[in-house]
């Protein structure tokens, strides 16, 4: 028998019984007379002892432990001396009687301890030694804890769980595909799923209302903290809806979750804005409600004054910063060179500061006067003591560029604490996207998203206007899920293809099967998909979801544990009829 318990499950009421644990030795400390051990497990780490009483034998064995060493030990459980009141095991140690060493270990390239020295990239290599820490461990767990909520409350509320196939067709949804070739049919290639969108749509065709799955999806796209070329979605799907029905489910999906694992209450109904209120208040589709600082646009009072940068412009902006009147000639700089890095793209930034004793001292006080000034202030809704970050340029562009300001401002006046929650339904998005470069819509959120029945007549007028009946549920700042009611009709669904510049025949040979599937009688239907990780790390506060998935990928894409992707033999690619172009 290798264990009568677990590392973390002895205490004081165990004093004077007889156990045996294994697990890895984190630690060992030698006083001399007296040697301890931390010994580890996936439930917590129990201190070990050996001191004088311990026989000179069984000392020798554990004088040659080292870190990760794995170990079965038995002994005497004894009240400590030195309570340890941070971790549940600390009022007892285990007076060690007798030990195997089940395996040894090399010196692990990095330490295994809640702080660590080894950088992300060796800890990913070595990803089974990371998962032995804590902070990793507790994420993968509080992954499970999120899944099985999530289980629990749709299986309560009649969603059945049903898996749809990885290898298929390309499903669109806005990613590159990563393409499987296919042995038996050379020359084909199956699409790994962007997405089970189809499916779900044609489950619902098929009479299986209230479908969810718990399942992996595929983008080839460029990676960021809260992206990852293979990532789990919530992907949910009913009939015979409308979007508050869709809404107010998974509303109660997320509030049961929340409830269940943190035990935060969240009011219901969630706030609902509106995608232009989010871009026009907040620069982003994704706002971060856990605090104010609204953009106020100024473009009618700052425009026309003689100051060129202004003068020639679509947009001005500005947020009010609560008490930061007092920022230094270095601060602003500094600010400065945050918005205008490549990521965020801006020409510059104009300051106002507000005195607490009612002066104002900016860097346009060339071209405006101290009452042009108070007239943006009080446009602003800013009091003395603020500073007012202004931004001038094409709308969108220098929304969102105020957007990255508020939240970088918000984080550094501690305005976005991570025990706080700011669920948000973000409604009313166009349907379409207009793309420059390749001179064409594209689906906001996908092809199968019904537009606002009333818009529907814009279709030949201003496709650009057309609201799509889809929703994204933020929270913190994070598109935590996103979805639609869908198109169910045969004819809209094709003018919707062709608007997004298919023929009726590209229409036919991509998504046939789901047009034709609308011949049978299609049901109402609409659902959404929540981001999994994302889920999970939004819920800890963490904005990388790297923690919250066991093997992840790094920035390339690259598995560095198991090195992949490789190049396959020459072999492999005769059989599946490929040849590599240098
Ligand atoms: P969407 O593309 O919005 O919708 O995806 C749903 C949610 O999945 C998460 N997500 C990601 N998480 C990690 N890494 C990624 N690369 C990644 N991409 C997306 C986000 C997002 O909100 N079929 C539709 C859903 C529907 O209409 O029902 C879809 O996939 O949290």
């Amino acid at each position: 028998m290798y264990r009568t318990h677990t590392c973390g499950e002895l205490c004081a009421t165990h004093i004077g019984q007889t156990v045996t644990l294994s697990g890895w030795v984190q630690r060992v400390r030698n006083l001399g007379g007296m040697i301890f051990i931390d010994l580890r497990d996936r439930y917590g780490v129990t201190q070990l002892v050996a001191n004088e009483n311990t026989s000179n034998d069984l000392t020798e064995v554990v004088e040659t432990l080292g870190r990760e060493y794995v170990i079965k030990v038995e002994g005497e459980v004894l009240e400590r001396t030195n309570k340890n009141k941070k971790i549940p095991t600390g009022e007892v140690e285990i007076d060690i009687k007798c030990l195997t060493i089940l395996n040894t270990s090399e010196v692990p390239p990095f330490t295994i301890e809640d702080e660590t020295d080894g950088g992300e990239e060796l800890r990913m290599k070595y990803r089974y030694l990371d998962i032995r820490r804590k902070p990793v461990k507790n994420a993968l767990m509080h992954r499970h804890k999120v899944g099985q909520a999530v289980r629990r409350y749709l299986d309560a509320q009649d969603f059945i769980e049903i898996e749809t196939p990885s290898l298929i067709k390309s499903t669109p949804e806005g990613a590159r595909d990563f393409v499987v070739p296919s042995r038996m049919n050379p020359g084909e290639f199956y699409a790994l799923p962007q997405s089970p969108q189809t499916f779900k749509q044609l489950l619902m065709v098929a009479g299986m209302d209230k479908y969810f799955q718990i399942v992996k999806c595929f983008r080839d796209e460029d990676l960021r903290a809260d992206r990852q070329p293979e990532f789990t979605q919530i992907d949910c799907e009913m009939a015979f809806v409308e979007q508050d029905d869709v809404i107010s489910t998974f509303e109660g999906m997320v509030a049961s979750v929340f409830k269940d694992i943190l035990n935060v209450d969240f009011a219901a109904p969630f706030q609902r804005m509106s995608y232009n209120d989010a871009m026009s208040l907040y620069g982003s589709d994704k706002p971060d409600l856990r605090f104010g600082m609204e953009i106020r646009d100024l473009t009618d009072l700052a425009k026309g004054k003689g100051f060129v940068v202004f003068d020639k412009t679509e947009f001005i902006g500005g947020i009010s910063v609560p008490s930061c009147a007092n920022y230094s000639r270095k601060q602003l700089d500094g600010l400065t060179k945050f918005v205008q890095r490549p990521q965020i793209g801006a020409k510059g930034l104009v300051y106002v500061k507000l005195g607490e004793n009612g002066d104002i001292k900016s860097s346009v006080d060339k071209f405006f006067t101290p009452d042009d000034l108070k007239q943006w202030a009080s446009h602003m809704g800013a009091e003395d003591g603020d500073l007012l970050l202004i931004m001038a340029g094409d709308r969108i562009q220098t929304l969102e560029a105020l957007g990255q300001l508020r939240l970088e401002m918000g984080e550094r006046l501690g305005l976005r604490p991570a025990d706080s929650f700011a669920p948000l339904w973000v409604v009313d998005f166009p349907l379409l996207e207009w793309d420059e470069e390749t001179n064409r819509f594209y689906a906001k959120h996908h092809p199968f998203t019904s537009p606002v029945q009333s818009d529907i007549h814009l279709f030949e007028s201003d496709p650009a206007a057309i609201r799509a009946n889809a929703y994204d549920l933020v929270i913190n700042g994070a598109e935590i899920g996103g979805g639609s009611i869908r198109i169910f009709d045969r004819e809209l669904q094709y003018k919707m293809f062709k608007v997004l510049g298919f023929t009726e025949a590209q229409a036919e040979d991509q998504f046939g099967f789901l047009l034709n599937a609308f011949k049978y009688g299609a049901p109402p239907h609409g659902g959404i998909a929540f981001g999994f990780d994302r889920l999970c790390s939004v819920m800890d506060g963490v904005e990388s979801i790297r923690d919250y998935i066991a093997f992840p990928k790094n920035n390339a894409g690259r598995d560095v544990m198991i090195n992949s992707p490789s190049s396959i033999s020459v072999e492999q690619l005769a059989e599946l009829k490929i040849k590599l172009v240098e």
